[in-house]
């Protein structure tokens, strides 16, 4: 028999469907309740509330437990490269080989933007944050490139577009804002190795491709590949959902992104760590901070909305960090302080009662210090690493027959009928 549940209003009994999910996950599917009973349900932060159902990534926050498509993210990490994993993502399976070359070729062949845009990056102020830019930079692609949206090889050239130009425009960001002349896309480098050398060949220093950089960049941007509906990805939903175009949808979710909260905690927690190696403040202090209510201080790369144990993406940046360290012989004081601060963490009571762990953020920046990646662009660096997670849960959503616009309702809480007051009265 279909499971329900019960729920009692004003003594009266109604029933919801209980949906079961493929990990055995349950939700009360309360999609008639407003219908049914004239009320809603009140979910601020919607912490219990399921927007959609989703084949495109598991998360167990107790367990700690990350797959994309039923594939652990630790073998991805481990065994797969930035552009498999984004095809994965995006379509549902692993690529064969000519699929995958196929679409090295596209991405290829998409990778230069028109040099118009360029005018663009001039007009911005020295000083512009790169994820204002780049932001800006994927809602205007829409001009240049007007979307193909008619049959599904079309809607793929877009997401391949989307995919090799948000490297390109990353990196130009940052050689223009700097003053450096922009370096093309080369045609005989990988997705990776290309993005490295875009940021940094000079026409006095050439840059050498060191393959394990290569390979940690490659793991770096799996981390960030996709995690469920988080703030990013719930934004390029609600958006894409009263049917935008994919470029307007991504950029939204590169807004949402750039908040401390969510993904600029990368660079919140380097500028934290900067902040007490230059104070000279102690562990404990900083630590105390973060437990103190009158404080607004939060220890930066701690805690998750959903796991409530180590992120597994965290366990994996450290083992990155110390590759990445160890390899380009990069002697870090910060990967110090935040051992220190981990390892205090850890051990204190508010942390262990509250389940706060080191998130994704809390190593990431390290490891991008030790790459050369300049500080305001971590948040870049995420946003490219999560563009195949916002691509496949916008495709999943555009091909959902059952596709609603997102309009949550609300509680109103303000005042009653009030009549308007002439200006002369007030
Ligand atoms: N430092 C100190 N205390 C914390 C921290 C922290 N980093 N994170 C949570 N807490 C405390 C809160 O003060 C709260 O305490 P209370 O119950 O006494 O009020 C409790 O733990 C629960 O925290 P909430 O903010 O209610 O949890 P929520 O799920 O809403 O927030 C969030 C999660 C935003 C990630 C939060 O842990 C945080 O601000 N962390 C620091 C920023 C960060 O690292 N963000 C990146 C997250 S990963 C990502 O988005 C890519």
């Amino acid at each position: 028999m279909d499971q329900t549940a019960q729920l009692i209003l004003d003594g009266k009994t109604y029933e919801f469907p209980i949906i079961t999910g493929s990990e055995g996950e349950r939700g009360i599917d309360i999609s008639s309740l407003r219908q049914k009973t004239g009320h809603i349900t009140l979910d601020p932060g919607y912490g219990n509330t399921g927007s959609c159902t989703s084949d495109i990534t598991f998360m167990d926050g107790e367990k700690g437990i990350l797959r994309y498509r039923g594939i652990p993210v630790e073998q991805l990490a481990k065994k797969s490269t930035f552009v498999e994993t984004a095809y994965l993502l995006i379509n549902g399976k692993l690529p064969s080989q000519r699929e995958l070359t196929d679409t090295r070729i596209a991405l290829n062949d998409y990778s230069l933007v028109h040099e118009d845009m360029q005018i663009f990056y001039q007009n911005f102020p020295r000083r512009a944050h790169p994820m204002g830019i780049l932001s800006s930079m994927i809602n205007a692609l829409r001009s240049f490139y007007p979307e193909l949206q008619k049959d599904d090889l079309d809607i793929n050239k877009t997401f391949l577009r989307l995919l090799s130009r948000i490297r390109t425009l990353a990196a130009m960001s940052y050689r223009i804002s700097n003053g450096f002349k922009v370096i093309y896309p080369r045609p005989d480098y990988s997705y990776c190795a290309n993005f490295l050398n875009m940021m940094f060949d000079s026409p006095v220093k050439p840059y050498e491709i060191d393959e394990d950089i290569v390979d940690a960049l490659n793991a770096f941007w799996i981390l960030h590949g996709d995690h469920e509906q988080n703030c990013s990805t719930a934004a390029v939903r609600v958006v894409g959902s009263g049917r935008v175009n994919l470029y307007a949808a991504i950029s939204a979710g590169i807004a949402a992104l750039w908040g401390p909260l969510h993904g600029g905690a990368n660079q919140a927690v380097l500028e934290m760590l900067i902040g007490i190696q230059e104070s000279g403040s102690d562990i404990a202090t900083v630590v105390k901070r973060a437990k103190d209510k009158n404080d607004s201080f939060r220890l930066m790369g701690f805690g998750h909305r959903v796991y409530k144990t180590y992120d597994p993406r965290a366990k994996i940046m450290k083992q990155l960090c110390d590759t990445v360290l160890s390899k380009l012989k990069v002697d870090d004081p910060l990967l110090k302080i935040a051992e220190q601060l981990e390892e205090v963490a850890l051990t204190d009571q508010y942390f262990i009662d509250k389940n706060l762990y080191p998130n994704v953020d809390f190593y990431s920046g390290i490891v991008l210090r030790a790459l050369g990646i300049p500080i305001d662009m971590y948040t870049v660096m995420f946003a490219i690493g999560r563009l195949p997670g916002w691509i496949s849960q916008w495709k999943e959503g555009a091909d959902d027959p059952n596709w609603k616009i997102s309009r949550p309702r609300q509680i109103y809480t303000g005042n009653a009928v009030t009549d308007y007051m002439p200006i002369h009265k007030r």
